[in-house]
């Protein structure tokens, strides 16, 4: 009778181990949690089963997976990292914001939105520091996307130096260097001067880049300028505005860049008296965010500080 009911409820083939895991979890309260932990629990196996590692495969995955938690602190997330290269996070982008109502494009939030930035007034600069490379001036409009112009809307802005570095990453830049708050006026628009962004590599001193050199791959994100765009009423638009050749952008190793979020980063060769302070050359961009009707969300920061 003892053997009978142990060997009921005990593994000894691996073919036993999914259905006795999920068993185990049936007790779960939250329904979404306990519907998520199922489906990871059976991809997970179905996974293990197919690609059988060894002990030893096993053993290194589970110590990239803590490298991961190890390589993360207050100026880096290798967590976000890993999940970026793998393509999770422009998935799951792309299944949450289609576009398709007719709003901007949406691209990954990435491992380097701090939050908190200084506020900024329309036609501000957000480089705090000297920050050598040529000057870019962006301007553009927030609207509902028939076009109506939206007022007060919040626009979250960070960007990489033209030399690929954040200032969390970079001791060379002050604090919040290239990092700043907007607001659109009564008409929409915004404005703010930087300079203009480089392509840069992503981090690759930690486990997401010994897996991309293993893989043969390029670490190489195309230039861009980040923006979380909110408005009361409007669901939150997280993306990314892209200048750079088309080579650069089809290699993105995040897969973040998309045709309909290229920007059109002007040269200007010739003094323009719209622009009597700058030195030439210099860059300008208009760029109209689309907003659509919704509740504003706000991510988390995946950092909070920068490398001292
Ligand atoms: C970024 O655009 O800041 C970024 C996105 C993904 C990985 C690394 C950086
Ligand atoms: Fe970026």
């Amino acid at each position: 009778m003892k053997d009978e009911f142990l060997k009921a409820a005990l593994i000894s083939r691996e073919d036993q181990v999914t259905d006795v895991v999920l068993a185990a979890m049936q007790n779960t309260d939250d329904a979404r949690l306990k519907e998520l932990m199922a489906m990871v629990v059976r991809h997970l196996h179905a996974f293990v089963i197919e690609a059988r590692p060894t002990e030893v495969e096993f053993e290194d995955a589970l110590r990239w997976i803590a490298g991961l938690g190890q390589a993360t602190n207050e100026s880096n997330n290798e967590v976000v990292l890993a999940a970026d290269v793998l393509g999770a996070s422009t998935l799951i982008d792309l299944i949450n914001n289609n576009g398709m109502q007719g709003e901007t494009m949406s691209a990954l939030l990435g491992p380097f939105y701090r939050g908190q930035a200084p506020h900024c007034a329309n036609g501000d600069c957000i480089a705090r520091s000297d920050t050598p490379g040529p000057s870019l001036y962006f301007t553009g409009r927030v609207t509902e996307t028939d076009g109506t112009p939206i007022a007060g809307a919040k626009l979250d802005v960070w960007q990489a130096s033209p030399v690929g570095l954040y200032e969390n990453q970079d001791t060379g830049q002050d604090d919040f260097n290239l990092r700043g708050v907007l607001h659109s006026d009564d008409e929409g628009n915004f404005s703010f001067a930087s300079v203009k962004p480089a392509g840069y590599p992503v981090p690759t001193d930690g486990p997401v880049g010994d897996l991309l050199r293993a893989q043969n791959r390029e670490p190489m994100r195309p230039a861009h300028i980040h923006f979380i765009v909110t408005a009361p009423g409007h669901k939150t638009l997280i993306t990314q505005i892209f200048s750079d050749t088309n080579e650069a952008l089809v290699g993105d190793v995040v897969f973040g860049a998309k045709l309909q979020i290229v920007g059109d980063f002007v040269e200007h060769t010739q003094p323009d008296p719209a622009y009597p302070d700058a030195t030439l050359p210099f860059y300008t961009c208009n760029y109209d965010f689309k907003l659509v009707p919704g509740t504003p969300t706000y991510p988390v920061p995946p950092i909070t500080g920068k490398t001292s």
